[in-house]
């Protein structure tokens, strides 16, 4: 029926073509997952066949065992490092890679607080039970009346990231009488991801403030009455895959760090997130233990260059605990051979695309795929899985090998999908976001039902009331 490997040319040329198109990697998928007998996937001792027909597809299915265990690995990771070196550690979930009601409870229960950046997580983590003491608020553009709001909750810190955001806290807090603790966000000037980082005097960017004013401005925030400064803050990149970039910024910050301690006690220092993760056989991050060690050998080395106590230090992790833990389940609507220079394509579309995972259309990022309903034996074919939305640029996976006889039906799985994708999904082309499942020893529960053809028209104005028709299939 299609054409075999024989007559295509493994594109791209780095590609392997991999022994077993059914092979599941341990570095890229949650570890609960197993296939049945007859080849079903299964995630969190759930068969995905299963939670297709219950739910629905697309689905972001999340491994609550690999998400907590994720967490307390890191949280251990980060304390028993912290100790080597003298100090301690509080570790943020960045609530941006996904947040949900759920995903707080399990993030506090694992001994971890909460990082916010909008006043919908914040209301969010509120309401999921998170006391607001474990919050750090960030933004770039907080307004008044944001701060105000986060202000009365009693958020723990807010993280400072402009000149101007100064005055807008004091006097939120003022004029609720409390002494709110914050953090000053520093471009470090190092921007990092992957396998690089640039260090540069200035990093061009929109957040925090210039390195050679972290000094200026912390003296600053200390003549407010209604601040508390706890220390100086920088989020040096994302999916960043070992300690270099992280201690460069570290130096940096710590030299700062250092000269507005020796004016009045700095207890903290937060390096933000960024820890990366496998999203595919060519991405290999080193172990996270020596990441982070590493990182802590920059910071003792930096405080002992600049004779300066090794302050209590935070991290905001959230990719990390939280991508390997989500698998986007979709199924195959068409599949169509295009022949390209030496060889065959075969575009794969699936039920979903840009709009539950826009994370290769925004950032090029590159996810691979499996056969989730079934297993093949079938020669692999190189594949390129593309969504159903009116963009040529609406792909999910760009290379990867299917076996040969994927067709209609089917259900195919990418995993690690767990961070920034349901986050950063949208209705482009009037698509229903897709439902977020749980699963955990055997058993699926619903954390986010999937929306409706109600919930998209009812704001608009000019459309009149109606059943409107919400079957899936
Ligand atoms: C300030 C800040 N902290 C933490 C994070 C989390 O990063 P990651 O999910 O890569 O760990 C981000 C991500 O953009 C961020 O901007």
């Amino acid at each position: 029926m299609y054409s075999s490997l024989a007559d295509s040319v493994p594109l791209p040329s780095l590609l392997p073509v991999p022994a077993d198109a059914n092979a599941l990697s341990p570095a890229i998928w949650p570890a609960s997952v197993t296939r049945t007998a007859d080849g079903h996937l299964v995630i969190g001792g759930v068969d995905v066949v299963t939670l297709a027909r219950d739910y629905g597809t697309p689905l972001y299915v999340v491994d609550e065992g690999e998400a907590r265990a994720r967490a307390r690995a890191l949280r251990d990771v980060f304390t028993a490092a912290a100790a080597s070196i003298g100090t301690t550690v509080t570790v943020y979930y960045a609530g941006k890679a996904l947040l949900t009601g759920a995903v707080v409870s399990w993030m506090l229960a694992e001994g971890l607080n909460i990082d916010v950046c909008s006043p919908g997580e914040l209301r969010l983590a509120l309401a999921a039970g998170a006391a607001a003491a474990r919050l750090g608020y960030h933004g770039n553009n907080k307004s008044v009346r944001e701060i105000r709001d986060a202000v009365r909750a009693g958020v723990g810190v807010i993280v400072l990231d402009s000149e101007i955001e100064i005055d807008r806290v004091a006097e939120a807090a003022a004029s609720v009488g409390r002494r709110q603790a914050v953090r000053l966000r520093v471009n470090s000037g190092v921007h990092a991801s992957t396998h690089e980082f640039l260090a540069t005097a200035h990093e061009d960017q929109k957040f925090g403030v210039p390195l050679e004013r972290a000094v200026e401005l912390g003296e600053r925030i200390r003549n407010y009455p209604s601040l508390e400064l706890l220390g100086l803050h920088c989020h040096t990149g994302s999916q960043i895959f070992d300690a270099r970039g992280f201690a460069v910024s570290a130096e940096r910050l710590i030299r700062a760090h250092a000269a507005l301690a020796a004016t009045a006690p700095l207890p903290e220092l937060n390096l933000g997130g960024g820890f990366g993760i496998a999203y595919s056989a060519e991405d290999d991050p080193a172990p996270i233990t020596d990441t982070v060690q590493g990182i802590m050998s920059a910071v003792a080395a930096a405080c002992a260059a600049y004779g300066t106590l090794v302050p209590r230090l935070a991290f905001e992790p959230g990719r990390w605990i939280i991508g390997p833990a989500g698998v986007t389940l979709y199924t195959v609507g068409t599949v169509k051979p295009v022949p390209i220079p030496g060889g065959t394509r075969h575009y794969v579309s699936i039920d979903g695309g840009m709009s539950d995972n826009v994370r290769p259309a925004l950032y090029g990022a590159c996810y691979c795929v499996r056969l989730a309903s079934r297993v093949s034996t079938a020669v692999p074919t190189l594949v390129r899985v593309v969504g159903s939305h009116c963009e040529a640029g609406d792909i999910v996976v760009d290379a990867d090998y299917l076996p040969g006889d994927i067709t209609p039906g089917d259900l195919v799985a990418v995993p690690a999908t767990g961070a920034y994708c349901w986050s950063l999904g949208s209705n482009y082309n009037y698509f229903l976001r897709p439902a977020v499942v749980a699963v955990s020893a055997g058993t699926a529960r619903l954390m986010v039902r999937r929306e409706t053809y109600g919930d998209l028209y009812t704001r608009d104005a000019d459309l009149s009331a109606q059943p409107w028709e919400d079957s899936h299939d």
